[in-house]
């Protein structure tokens, strides 16, 4: 297991709002080295496997959907405490209630589009940045 990588998916919102620059500045200005990146959409399947720990929840059908209507930015990223620190840069999951200066503050528009996905432990980050990268993509 690696303790000092944490995965992220940029979110079709911030993608279609032109968002994608300004956020990848902010991660690196932050500290975190990308080590694997690319841009991809997600099919139904993918989003429902890399989501499947909420498809019980009331709003996994309107994710699913959110997720899949364009294209995302996936990317591996480095650093110190990367899973904690990544999730402090991000902010709350509801833009409302994130800190000044976050990512969803900046750029998210809603509870359910939030702009950016991050990990939440150093097994998820593992599993997945293996979901969306082969070995020879990582650096
Ligand atoms: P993420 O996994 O994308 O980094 O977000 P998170 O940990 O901050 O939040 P989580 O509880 O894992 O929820 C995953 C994503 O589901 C959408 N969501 N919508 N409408 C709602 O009440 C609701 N709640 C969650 C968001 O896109 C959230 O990021
Ligand atoms: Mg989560």
């Amino acid at each position: 297991m690696t303790t000092n990588r944490t995965f992220t998916m940029i979110k079709p919102d911030a993608v279609e709002n032109g968002h994608t620059g300004a956020i990848l500045e902010k991660i690196t200005a932050a500290g975190f080295r990308i080590v694997a990146l690319k841009k991809t959409q997600l099919s139904k399947a993918d989003a429902e496997t890399f989501y499947s720990v909420h498809n019980e929840r009331p709003f996994f059908g309107e994710l699913v959907e959110f997720m899949t209507r364009g294209p995302i930015i996936a990317a591996i990223l480095e650093k110190d405490n990367a899973v904690n620190d990544f999730r402090t840069l991000i902010g709350s999951t509801n833009p409302a209630d994130a800190a000044e200066g976050t990512i969803r503050k900046l750029y998210a528009t809603s509870m359910g589009e939030n702009a950016v996905h991050g990990s939440d432990s150093d097994e998820n980050a593992a599993i997945e940045g293996a979901f969306h990268f082969s070995g020879r993509e990582i650096f």
